[in-house]
């Protein structure tokens, strides 16, 4: 394996995915904010990459309870500029279905109890997210996932709830009113955090359920198995993605210098 120093990407999602890697080597680090799980480092297709297990490589971790500092910040201590996050998420709009792809343009933090930022103290921060996630990402996941055939949504806004339980019909009512179209439990703070830290991120959602209200019950069950139906697609879309990213940063994106301007 090349040196870990140049592992520049990574890919921050459930459990499973390591099995994408060829040689990948477990590390444990540790940060100021606590111990992250496991990382796995290995090649995909030829270039180093950083598989991060958010819930634990178990998935012992519910939603609530991820350290996303630790993660993000474990990242940003090897040297990670580049995040693909993996998402399951419900859908809230009526079009969106089941094994769709989607690659949100925006989101909405509804989570009530997770920090939030890593500058609690001065200098007060105050990072810009005008544009939430990275383009250059979202881009080549977009071009990527059209390649390879299924239904995609790439103008759409995800709201992320506190979890663990599912969210009530009324909820999910008051959110296709606000014009949110998917929701999840884990796509905040992690985005914010990682903009927080100069790292460009985007997100790969799959829609495992109808949110909600939309159909009789929610099951863990069915969100496993619609993720294991849609999983060689999402394989396929990383590789390729992994791929085409830029070996260096040429800041035509806002998350390379995010701190620029961004304090008192
Ligand atoms: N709600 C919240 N999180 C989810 C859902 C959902 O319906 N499906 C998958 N993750």
């Amino acid at each position: 394996m090349k040196s870990l120093e140049k592992a520049k990407i990574a890919i921050v999602g459930g459990t499973g995915f390591e099995k994408l890697f060829v040689n990948a080597k477990q590390i444990r680090l540790g940060t100021p904010y606590g111990i992250p799980p496991p990382l796995f480092i290995g090649e995909v297709d030829g270039r180093n990459v950083v598989f991060l297990p958010r819930h634990g490589p178990e998935h012992s971790v519910p939603p609530h309870k991820v350290n996303y500092r630790a993660n993000i910040y474990a990242l940003h201590k090897m040297g990670v500029e580049r995040v693909i996050a993996l998402n399951a998420v419900g859908a809230i709009n009526m079009k969106f279905k089941p094994g769709d792809i989607v690659v949100p343009k925006d989101f909405v933090d509804f989570t009530k109890s997770r920090p939030t930022t890593f500058y609690d103290e001065a200098p007060v921060t105050h990072i810009d997210v005008s544009q939430p996630y990275c383009p250059e990402i979202r881009e080549l996941l977009i071009a990527n996932a059209e390649k390879t055939g299924v239904r995609l949504w790439a103008d759409a806004v995800l709201v992320c709830t506190e979890g663990p339980r599912f969210e009530t019909p009324a909820e999910i009512k008051m959110f296709r009113r606000l014009g949110f179209d998917i929701v999840g439990m884990t796509g905040a703070p992690e985005a914010v955090l990682a903009r927080e830290l100069e790292i460009c991120y985007a997100t790969l959602c799959f829609v495992s359920n109808m949110a909600a209200g939309m159909q009789e019950r929610l099951t863990p069950s069915e969100v496993s198995k619609v993720s294991k139906q849609i999983t060689p697609k999402i394989e396929q879309i990383l590789i390729d993605t992994v791929n085409a990213l830029p070996l260096e940063r040429k800041g035509v994106c806002p998350c390379a210098h995010s701190l620029k301007n961004a304090r008192f």
